[in-house]
Formats: C-alpha cells, structure tokens, sequence
C-alpha cells in the first residue's frame, strides 16, 4: 500500500511517500479504500510536535477518512465488501462517558492514520457514509463533525430558538454553524475577514461580526442580544478568546471548550464564571453513539459540509500549508485517488 509518514514534532515537511506493508486482518477487522482523507488543526500540531502523540517514530498522520470497504476479517458483522464507510475519532469509545481507556487511542496520533491509499479499522470505529455525500465531503466529520455535534448538542444542550457562538470561520466552527442553523438556533459567528463573513450569512448566519475591526466583538454580541448574551459558545480561540467568550454568554450560559488557536493555557477570572452561573464544559470529541446520531441528522437534512479545497495524494503538505496559512474557511481534504 501506498502511505505518507511524517516525523512527529519536526514539520509536516518531513511528509514522505512511501510503499509499506499490507498486513493481515484480524477477525474483527475491516480493510478500508481510503477514498478522502481529512485536515484538522489537531494534525498541524502533531506535525510541529505541539500534540502530544506518545511516540516520536515515524507514522502514518491524519485521522478523519472516508471510503470503501474492500476486506473483512472472519467474524465481521456490521460491515462487507463494497460498503462505503466513514471512520470513527476514538474506536475505543462507542458509547457512554469518556474515561482515560476508552479515549487512548486515536488514529494519526497514537493509532496509524489514514493518509494512505488503505487503511484497516476495527469494525466497531466504523459508520454508513451518508448516501448522499461523497468521500471527500464525508472525510470532514470524524474530528470536526463529532466534536461540533458534541459541544452544541450533549454538553452544549443547545435548544432550539436558542442562541449559539462560532469563534472563526475553521472547521469545527462551519460544522457547527451548519449543525446549529439546521436545529433551528440563532446563530453568531465571528471571523478576522468580511470575505469569510459574507460566505457564513450564505450559509445562513444571523449575526456576522469581524473581530479584527471589532476587537472588544463581545460587546457586538451583547447589544444584539439586548445585553443578555448567548445561551453557549463554540470556544475554539483559547488564551485570547476566553474571557470575551465568558463575557459574551448569558448569565447561566454554557462555554464549550473545544480549543486554543491562540494559545492553550489562559488566565480565568473565577468571578465570571461563579458570579455569572456560567459552565465551562471541556468537549473532546466524541463518541460513536455521538457520530451515529450526527450522520443520522446530517441525512435528514441533507447537510453537505463546508470543503474550502481539495488536494490530491501528491500534494498532501500543501493542504497542511493551507491549514497553516489560515486562509481556509471550513474543511481541507485530500482526495486520495488523485494522485
Ligand atoms: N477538543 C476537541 O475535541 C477538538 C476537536 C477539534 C478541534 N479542536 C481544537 O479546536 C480548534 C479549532 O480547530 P479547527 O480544526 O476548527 O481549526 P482550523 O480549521 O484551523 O480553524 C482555525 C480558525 O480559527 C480562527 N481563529 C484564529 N485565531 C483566532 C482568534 N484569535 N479568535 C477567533 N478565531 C480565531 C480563524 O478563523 P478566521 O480566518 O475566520 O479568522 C482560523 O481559520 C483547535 O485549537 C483545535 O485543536 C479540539
């Protein structure tokens, strides 16, 4: 088979080509064409060696893939031959809370990732591929979608009519404005560039605000909530964004910590958390029972995710310069049969 391998922690420039070994199934595995394959932030960091992958050898990067399955282990049951699949983020965690177990493992950073023209899954990490979407659209759910899911919906428990805030316009940010416009909220969201705003209304955002010509843009949000705030934010800025996001929300408000763009350790004024009755709620991605309920919404609406570009095999460190650069607006994707 035919894969990438970067060195974790020395630059996504350490990306090689290479052909490895197609090992044997075990019973319970599946056998996976990798069609697409997904960027996250999350893969910029294991590359600069910011994210912690547990080992500094060699390895296949990226975790979010979509394709066919080609292979099944003898005591397979959920899936055969030809089906089309899309991965779970953790296999181990199928349904239930999160503990250290059920957590440990992910692909592209403690498991081998997908950027590979095959890669084999346990049967329990897999899911139906949406019909209606094909494998470079599908390959933008695994981290993105499951974690935009879980902030709104399981420790966001956002209501419909009520009120959600996307900080940026990357990929968990457009995945939850999609999620949360199509679940009937009224949807904020926040951006450095008009250009990127203009294509958030499209895509049905209430109230559009750039934060680089509004800096105090927490203010923004009070007045168009009539000095309440929101019911919850999707808080992916970190260090830079925090207190205007506590700021922003209502008394009583949630605050879904997904990430840190601008930094991952920040100073918090206990005051506004306590005094305002807000919740913070660490998010980390998801489950499958998460993933399943998603894909069931994503066919009922049938959403179609935000793919900003699409690069083919042979180009796979300019899709993470693309992530880098920060010019993107929504998922970057590498289409693996483009070679
Ligand atoms: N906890 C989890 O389970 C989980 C899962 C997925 C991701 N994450 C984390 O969530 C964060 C976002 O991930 P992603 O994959 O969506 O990243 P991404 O696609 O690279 O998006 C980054 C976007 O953030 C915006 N941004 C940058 N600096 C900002 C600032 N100071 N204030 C507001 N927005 C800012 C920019 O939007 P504009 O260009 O519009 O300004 C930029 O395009 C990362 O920290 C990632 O590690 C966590």
């Amino acid at each position: 088979m035919q894969a990438y391998q970067l060195q974790p922690g020395a630059s996504f420039q350490t990306l090689v080509r290479q052909d490895l070994p197609h090992r044997a199934l075990q019973p319970h595995e599946v056998r996976v064409r990798i069609g697409a394959a997904g960027l996250n932030f999350r893969d910029l960091m294991v590359a600069n060696g910011s994210y912690p992958t547990g080992s500094s050898d060699p390895m296949v990067p990226l975790g979010d893939a979509a394709g066919t399955v080609i292979e099944t282990g003898a005591a397979v049951q959920r899936f055969k031959v030809g089906d089309r699949v899309v991965n779970t983020y953790f296999p181990g965690w199928v349904d239930g809370r999160p503990t250290p177990a059920n957590t440990a493992g992910s692909y592209g950073v403690t498991l081998p990732g997908v950027l590979a023209d095959e890669a084999v899954f346990d049967e329990q990490a897999l899911a139906a591929t949406p019909s209606h979407l094909d494998d470079v659209e599908a390959a933008t759910i695994a981290c993105a979608g499951i974690t935009a899911w879980n902030a709104l919906f399981v420790e966001g428990g956002l209501q419909p009519g009520g009120s959600a805030l996307m900080l940026g316009t990357g990929g968990v940010s457009i995945w939850a404005l999609q999620l949360a416009k199509a679940a009937g909220a009224r949807t904020f969201i926040t951006s450095s560039d008009d250009g990127k705003l203009a294509r958030a209304r499209e895509l049905g955002a209430q109230e559009t605000i750039n934060y680089r010509t509004h800096p105090e843009w927490q203010q923004e949000v009070l007045a168009r909530t009539q000095g309440d705030g929101v019911d919850l934010v999707v808080e992916v800025g970190g260090n830079g964004t925090l207190a205007r996001s506590l700021a922003a929300s209502r008394m009583g408000g949630r605050i879904a910590l997904v990430g840190g763009v601008s930094g991952f350790s920040s100073e918090l004024n206990l005051l506004s958390v306590i005094g305002g009755a807000r919740r913070l709620a660490g998010i980390y991605v998801g489950s499958r029972r998460m993933f399943e309920d998603l894909l069931r919404f994503v066919s009922l609406h049938q959403l179609r995710p935000v793919v900003d570009r699409v690069y083919g095999f042979g180009d796979a460190a300019d899709a993470y310069a693309r992530i880098e650069g920060g010019g993107h607006f929504g998922k970057v994707v590498v289409d693996v049969t483009r070679r």
